[in-house]
């Protein structure tokens, strides 16, 4: 099953003209909730035709400030009204010092973050009442690291018992930046805790820098890597095709979600796993 996030630049299309049909759709919550008017009634209208699927943008699970349990109940309401079918966020913090830095910026990778972490992943998952998703994300520089990216992951992991929303692209971008083995790296994360994939497009700056926009089309190594990933995971899950910018005619979209499909459905079937 392949989806795709909801954009207002192509919601009245999608609605009207069936151009795509995706599985499922995504938003993030913290640009629907509290809506009114005409976008309320769009959105509602896309509920109704599609499960839905959230991923935050502000919760800041990394943050060393408390956690804003006000907007936690927010969004606790908004997916008991939808009824979203998940909620994943960004293994990473966009809030400091109260304020707000309207970005997702890495976590250090320590021992003490990944204990704070998984403390913080579980009190959010206690006030959701539900399991949480959270992502890989793609950084640019770690900050004084004592141990891996791998390591860091897998220990948050191994504390607290969330979801792992695999964003290939990312696995890629990071790969890139701080060569590494992109294939290596999803060898050694626990697959049976994916939830939930991500693919996009990102943006090739120099010979040594790719930087995660969503605003390109997905490159070939990258559907490999998410053929790869569906092959170790050995299990259909949710795919979500992430396009935030510079959005192409949705005919094109449509391509690379077709293209998803299949990837996924030989890669199973090879493994002699019938999707649904
Ligand atoms: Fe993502």
């Amino acid at each position: 099953m392949v989806g795709i996030g909801f954009r207002k630049d192509f919601a009245e299309e999608m609605l009207q003209n069936n151009v795509i049909k995706p599985a499922f759709i995504e938003v993030a919550p913290e640009n629907w909730i509290g809506i009114g008017g005409f976008w309320k009634k769009q959105f509602r209208k896309a509920i109704e035709q599609y499960p839905l699927y959230t991923h935050g943008l502000s919760l800041s699970i990394g943050s060393p400030d408390s956690l804003d349990f006000e907007f936690l109940k927010k969004v606790k309401n908004f997916l008991a009204e939808t009824n979203a079918q998940l909620y994943s966020e960004h293994l990473s913090y966009s809030k400091c010092d109260n304020a707000h830095l309207y970005d997702l910026l890495p976590i250090p990778f320590t021992h003490d973050a990944v204990r704070h972490v998984a403390e913080r992943i579980r009190t959010v998952q206690e006030v959701l009442e539900r399991k949480i998703s959270i992502e890989i994300v793609s950084y640019y520089s770690p900050v004084n690291p004592e141990m891996t990216e791998i390591e860091f992951i897998n220990g948050i992991l191994a504390e607290v018992n969330c979801d792992l929303l695999l964003d290939v692209n990312n696995v890629y971008v990071n790969a890139f930046n701080h060569n590494y083995d992109a294939k290596q790296f999803i060898e050694l994360l626990p697959m049976d805790r994916v939830s939930y994939i991500h693919m996009a497009g990102h943006y090739q700056v120099s010979e040594d820098l790719v930087i995660d926009t969503h605003g390109e089309a997905i490159i070939d190594p990258v559907f490999d890597l998410f053929d790869f990933s569906m092959r170790r995971l050995k299990r259909d899950v949710p795919v979500l095709l992430e396009r935030d910018f510079n959005i192409p005619e949705l005919d094109e979209l449509d391509k690379e979600m077709t293209r998803l499909n299949a990837i996924k459905t030989a890669a199973l079937k090879s493994l002699n796993y019938v999707t649904a």
